[in-house]
């Protein structure tokens, strides 16, 4: 059986994103992947414009696309990368988070909802998964958010991250290749990509370095105190990408983000029930709280025209 493999990269032409992400390709073909690789900068990708036409139709079961379809690449981008067996991503980190051109590629997805068009049997069902490389001129304090922004990337197309680089410390054009390390473990992605792959899906699991971030359910590294949350659930402290609530403990000396057994994994936004409940808070709060009730509409507009009639010099 012939594996797909795609690689996307939102770096600069020949340098150390592609030629990363390149690497981690080349031992995807070794093992008989078959790879197709786009550099964003090469396409057309315009701003999600908030719409919401794609999530309107969806809450009635229908697939409406995206508005933006026919004026520029993302659905012909689109219609090969939910193809795939696997997606590797690699960009460079612009002030601490992914450059605006892979964030603005990936927040167009939500009209490719994928648990939602496999269910209407718009596309294929498919395991997808993904290896996730971010890189930075610095260490991973200049580079904070990187992969934590591009893990976040992922929920709506469902992608089950199973490696992460955050190559640090290489900002010249093509620096990459004169760390060797850095390289390797970019072809080593390549190959855990592969043995992911030709596992049964139930029993996928994160292959990446085994010591990597807090959370030790999407290994990022953010954790955040907790908040009530909308439904009445709290966490003393949560992982800012994944959503699992829990603890601080310190074991052996050191400080871990020990998930709650009971219900901590109960917003896990990587698994399409954790998200779930989240499209459940969205249909309540703006959906029965504001669109399906017509006092609240009608204030609401009463309210807002103090500010559409107020008028600021632009530049
Ligand atoms: C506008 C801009 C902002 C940047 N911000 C950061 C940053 O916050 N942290 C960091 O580590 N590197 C930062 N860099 C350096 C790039 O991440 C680095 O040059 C990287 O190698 C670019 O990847 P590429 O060679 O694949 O294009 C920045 C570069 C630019 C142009």
């Amino acid at each position: 059986m012939t594996y797909k493999v795609m690689g996307i990269t939102a770096g600069r032409k020949n340098s150390n994103s592609e030629i990363l992400l390149k690497e981690a390709l080349m031992a995807c073909e070794e093992a008989g992947a078959q790879i197709t690789m786009v550099n964003l900068s090469d396409y057309t990708i315009l701003d999600c414009t908030g719409c919401t036409a794609c999530t309107m139709a969806m809450s009635q079961g229908k697939n409406a696309g995206c508005v933006l379809d026919k004026k520029d690449d993302k659905k012909r981008i689109m219609d090969v990368m939910l193809d795939q067996d696997a997606v590797i991503y690699s960009a460079p980190t612009y002030d601490l988070q992914p450059c605006a051109l892979f964030t603005r590629f990936c927040q167009r997805s939500l009209a490719y909802e994928t648990s939602f068009l496999e269910a209407i049997g718009a596309i294929e069902r498919r395991a997808r998964l993904a290896g996730l490389i971010a890189v930075g001129g610095s260490t991973r304090a200049w580079q904070s958010m990187a992969l934590e922004s591009m893990q976040a990337a992922m929920f709506t197309t469902d992608m089950k991250v199973v490696d992460m680089i955050l190559a640090t410390r290489v900002p010249g054009n093509g620096q990459c290749v004169l760390n060797d390390e850095l390289i390797a473990r970019a072809h080593k992605m390549g190959e855990n990509i592969m043995t992911a792959i030709q596992t049964p899906v139930e029993d996928r699991h994160w292959l990446g370095d085994e010591d990597m971030g807090w959370c030790p359910n999407c290994h990022s590294n953010a954790l955040v105190l907790g908040e009530p949350q909308w439904d009445g659930v709290s966490y003393e402290v949560e992982c800012q990408v994944c959503g699992c609530g829990g603890t601080l403990e310190k074991v052996d000396g050191k400080w871990k983000f020990v998930i709650d057994p009971v219900n901590g994994r109960l917003k896990d936004r990587t698994t399409v029930e954790g998200r779930q409940l989240h499209l459940d808070e969205i249909g309540y709060t703006q959906g029965a709280m504001f669109y399906a009730n017509p006092e609240n509409m009608k204030l609401a507009q009463q309210k807002k025209q103090k500010y559409i009639d107020k008028k600021y010099p632009a530049v």
